[in-house]
């Protein structure tokens, strides 16, 4: 059963949410849960942007599926490598093994670590300022390294003004049917879950987050997708 949400024009949330979790990376005490966002573009080509932890994946590839509503997948980028968005590549693969993957040169080299099998033909290997068309939407790719794996990057659509910001921006607590910030009483409901991932995930990369910032094109972002919490 598909449970997707439309972000802007031609993109779509297809993430989900766990519940049962009680420990985030085993560590971290979650008592609301936490969402783990993927995003998928209708272009003249499919671009699918990060996947989802394995414990979603069922509801994960259900809701790929039903947005694509018949299309394949052309493009899937990979913005982050860790295993809460990394771990469902392969199993994307395996359904659109025609999808040419997205990353930086860490991302690769991580993907390989992993023992993902991609065939290299399929491997588009992006660096600082690289953009690619998808028709009407030119996504930018940019180095956010050490926010917070060495390998993260975050892609800015120069069509709509849409930010994938992979974890920066995230929080803790699973989405409850609300999937924007002023759907939610943010200052109220989410500002000590959003403390307290920033504190304890990416916080430490505090500097890589400002030098991160300081590139970013503040005037022209309209919508901040991160992995974690509300838009
Ligand atoms: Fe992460
Ligand atoms: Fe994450």
């Amino acid at each position: 059963m598909h449970c997707v949400r439309e972000i802007t024009k031609d993109l779509y949330w297809v993430g989900g949410n766990d519940r049962r979790i009680t420990m985030f990376e085993n560590i971290h005490p979650l008592k609301d849960g936490v969402s783990y966002n993927s995003y998928l573009l209708l272009d003249k080509k499919t671009v699918l942007f990060d996947t989802v932890d394995w414990t979603i994946v069922r509801q994960f590839v259900e809701n790929v599926e039903y947005v694509l509503d018949g299309r394949t997948l052309d493009y899937l980028v990979i913005n982050h490598m860790e295993p809460d968005h990394a771990a469902a590549i392969e199993e994307v693969l395996l359904r659109y093994p025609k999808a040419k993957v997205i990353s930086t040169e860490k991302g690769f080299y991580l993907m390989h670590q992993f023992g993902f099998h991609i065939d290299p033909a399929n491997q588009i290997t992006v660096k600082e300022g690289d953009k690619q068309n998808f028709g009407k939407h030119e996504i930018v790719f940019v180095e956010a390294p050490m926010v917070h794996w060495p390998e993260a990057m975050v892609s800015f659509d120069t069509t709509n003004g849409v930010l994938f910001s992979a974890d920066a921006f995230g929080s803790f607590k699973a989405l409850n049917g609300a999937m924007f910030n002023d759907e939610v009483d943010f200052d109220k409901d989410w500002i000590d879950e959003a403390r307290r991932y920033y504190t304890n995930i990416v916080g430490k990369y505090g500097p890589h987050v400002q030098h991160l910032l300081g590139k970013a094109p503040v005037d022209q972002i309209k919508f901040i997708c991160p992995l974690h919490g509300p838009v």
